[in-house]
């Protein structure tokens, strides 16, 4: 049986979707864990249901792409839970367009959350997982970075840079034993899919084999996997979760 019970996990951007879902699932699993967000209200409230379904949980205000903010954050998981075992970096935003009409702040913000907010907490995190000789770092990529999208060209491009960031770090820590994953979403119904128009959601479900659009606990499924020391031998790994879509 998977069991997380002595663990401590940090989520970012769990306020919401597939962050506060894959929260609720380590918790489920006995992990201790901390929920960060620039939604803190968001965070508070999702860590407080946790909390009221015997969970252990804690919520943090943190914005990823600021490395200080970022460094605090593992601070202040390791002073609560006196250390960290499971990094989810999960925090993700888009600012869809044509390349074309793209402009530099579309851009920079997207890479400044998904890549720099994934180097920045790695990089917080590395040191005292080092030390401990052990530690998972799961982060959240996309298909998209796999395969590209017209109108995403930002979004792909970080997503892809969160793959190679993943491959690298996995290189440079496996002998200290830290495994470094990550996990690529399909088409998952969240917020940040609500309002694509109905033609694009029709056309991803005839490109699905198994003909659904995802769930957030389909991803924390996976993401408790890789969490779990049913994964020890697996590193540097990108799973797809995606009903098929890309093969
Ligand atoms: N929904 C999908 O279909 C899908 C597909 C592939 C990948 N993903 C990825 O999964 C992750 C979660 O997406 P979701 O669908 O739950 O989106 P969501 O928009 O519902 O949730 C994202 C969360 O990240 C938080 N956030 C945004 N910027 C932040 C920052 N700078 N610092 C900290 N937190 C920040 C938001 O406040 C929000 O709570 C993202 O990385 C996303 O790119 C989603």
């Amino acid at each position: 049986m998977i069991t997380l019970e002595g663990k401590v996990a940090l989520i970012t951007g769990a306020a919401r979707g597939i962050g506060a879902a894959i929260a609720f699932k380590l918790a489920d699993f006995g992990c201790r864990v901390t929920l960060s967000d620039i939604d803190v209200v968001g965070a508070e409230k999702t860590a407080q249901e946790i909390k009221n379904s015997g969970g252990e949980a804690a919520a943090l205000a943190a914005d990823v792409a600021r490395l200080t903010q970022a460094e605090n954050l593992i601070k202040e998981t390791i002073d609560k839970f006196d250390k960290i075992d499971i990094l989810v970096n999960n925090a993700g935003i888009t600012r869809d367009n044509l390349l074309m009409r793209m402009s530099e702040a579309e851009w920079d913000a997207v890479l400044a959350v998904n890549l720099k907010g994934t180097f920045n907490c790695t990089k917080a995190v590395i040191r005292p997982m080092m030390k401990q000789r052990s530690g998972k770092i799961i982060n959240i990529s996309s298909i998209v970075g796999v395969i590209g999208n017209a109108g995403q060209a930002n979004y792909a491009a970080s997503k892809a840079g969160v793959i190679g960031l993943t491959k690298s770090v996995a290189k440079e820590v496996g002998s200290r034993n830290i495994q470094v994953n990550a996990v690529a979403p399909g088409y998952i119904l969240t917020e940040m899919t609500k309002d694509l128009p109905e033609s694009a959601k029709e056309a991803f479900l005839t490109v699905i084999p198994l003909q659904r659009a995802g769930h957030a606990d389909d991803v924390a499924n996976t993401v408790l996997f890789l969490a779990s020391p049913l994964s020890d031998y697996i590193t540097g790994q990108v799973l797809h979760v995606d009903g098929g879509m890309v093969m």
